[in-house]
């Protein structure tokens, strides 16, 4: 089958109250039309077309690192105008499939169905319809006493016994290319809404010779659209509600299924723990046995096996080894790499550093611009001065250092192997390997210093 897909994205989306072209709000950090991208690429098209109208080019531009022919629809028309201007780019042979940039969540096992219950005979199109409780709004699909599609008719032209249908047309549907532009080339907009609809070519279809095959989805949210944003977080939660499950499925703990969100792709070893109220954006991956504490935020990272995470920490665009121990409360910032067995406790702010193997940085710290060997100790509220109101400069301490509480290391400076810092120095110059270093004022104490009274 040469399968050809038109997706419409032209729409103003007026309910969104937003400057933003509607299908480019986004689900999951993700523009709804990319979604919709996305999915029909795993169909293996010939070709996506598709049509942008509100907003000029803002939609073809965010979506350029997407192969897709797009086609410029200046007036909305309706839907079967905007079809007519996708399929310029068509070719004759195709058979093409009609999706819509403002229904994110149409699963592929669904699209799969619906082209292969228009392929099974010959001179059919193939059209998804879905049941609704309450239908008011929608297309609805009228069928003869054998249950024949006749027609499609909308509900502001609808019949009172018609409006009683609760079958309705989700729009997504799919048709032979060449009969599709013949069908829409007789299109007329003489109808409640002065649109051409796309929906009127069912019952060309049907005087044509053609049947109407239906696939009919069970999942309302893969057929529904955003049109508010209510209904974009209505669809976020259920994006959302998908994945938790696809990572249960895959053996991942989650304390509540509810409250956690992916916004991007987040791969999982066995057995990993994700506590509540947990973000993952971009690409992560977790390793085997990874857990994952409350209220944290994890950003394009590699965390390695039996990695902890404790509560309210932030980590982003890192590799953390095995073993580690990262929180509460940390922030490891982008371009660090932390080796195995890293300890990094509350309060810490790690950015563009080598942890090496063993080492601890506990309490309270700023670790920028850094190369650290492995079993080192940094005492509680140590901070690199990697910035001097200019320039970076890099600090490196070798392995086997211990560095005293409250320290300075104004970069650049170099600390020697098993070198030992005395707590509160500011050390500005090179600690030599195997010595104690440490630059303090001397203690002294003033005798019968008295504290200062008030003054009455
Ligand atoms: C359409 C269907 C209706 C169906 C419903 C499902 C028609 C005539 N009606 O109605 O049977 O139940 O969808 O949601 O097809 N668009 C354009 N250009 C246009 C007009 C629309 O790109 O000129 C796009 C919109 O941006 C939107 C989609 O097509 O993504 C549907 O258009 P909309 O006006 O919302 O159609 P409905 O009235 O909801
Ligand atoms: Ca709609």
């Amino acid at each position: 089958m040469n399968l050809q897909v038109i997706i419409l994205a032209a729409g103003k989306g007026t309910r969104m109250r937003s400057s933003l072209p509607k299908v480019l709000h986004k689900i999951a950090d993700t523009p709804l039309v990319e979604h919709v991208i996305s999915t029909a690429k795993l169909l293996n098209p010939n070709k996506i077309i598709g049509v942008f109208g509100h907003g000029g080019d803002i939609v073809p531009t965010q979506m350029k690192k997407h192969d897709v022919t797009w086609v410029e629809q200046t007036e909305q028309l309706g839907t079967g105008h905007a079809v007519d201007q996708g399929m310029c780019a068509i070719d004759e042979d195709a058979t093409v499939l009609v999706l819509y940039g403002d229904v994110p969540l149409t699963t592929i096992e669904t699209l799969t169905a619906l082209l292969s219950v228009m392929s099974n005979s010959k001179n059919s199109i193939g059209l998804l319809t879905a049941i609704f409780q309450n239908p008011t709004g929608y297309g609805r699909i009228v069928r003869n006493s054998s249950g024949v599609v006749q027609k499609i008719v909308e509900q502001k032209d609808a019949s009172d016994t018609e409006q009683l249908i609760n079958e309705v047309n989700t729009g997504i549907l799919c048709a032979p290319a060449y009969k599709l532009k013949k069908w829409l080339s007789n299109l007329n907009n003489e109808n409640a809404q002065g649109e051409y609809y796309l929906t009127d070519i069912f019952e060309m279809a049907v005087n044509d010779g053609f049947t109407v095959q239906t696939h009919t989805s069970t999942s309302l949210w893969e057929i529904e659209g955003v049109n508010n944003k209510r209904q974009l977080a209505t669809l976020e939660r259920q994006h959302q509600l998908l994945i938790a499950d696809r990572l249960m499925e895959n053996g991942v703990t989650l304390m509540d299924p509810s409250r956690i969100d992916v916004r991007g792709s987040l791969e999982t070893g066995s057995d990993c723990l994700i506590d509540i109220n947990t973000v993952f954006c971009g690409d992560v991956i977790l390793g085997d046995s990874v857990s994952i504490g409350a209220n944290s935020i994890i950003k394009n990272s590699i965390l390695g096996r039996n990695t902890v995470v404790h509560p309210n920490s932030i980590i982003e665009n890192s590799v953390i080894g095995e073993d580690c121990e990262i929180g509460p409360f940390a922030r490891v910032r982008p371009d660090t790499v932390l080796a195995n067995k890293v300890k990094i406790g509350n309060f810490v702010e790690i950015k563009k550093s080598n942890i090496n193997a063993g080492s601890k940085i506990n309490h309270l710290s700023y670790v920028g611009d850094t190369i650290m060997g492995s079993n080192v100790n940094v005492g509680a509220g140590t901070i690199t001065c990697n910035y001097d109101g200019a320039n970076k400069s890099l600090t490196e301490i070798g392995d086997n250092v211990f560095i005293g509480s409250d320290t300075q290391l104004i970069a650049p400076v170099k600390i020697g192997n098993g070198a030992t810092i005395g707590a509160g120095s500011t050390i500005s110059k090179d600690a030599p390997g195997a010595e104690l270093t440490l630059s303090r004022a001397k203690q002294f104490t003033i005798q019968g210093w008295d504290r200062p009274v008030k003054k009455s």
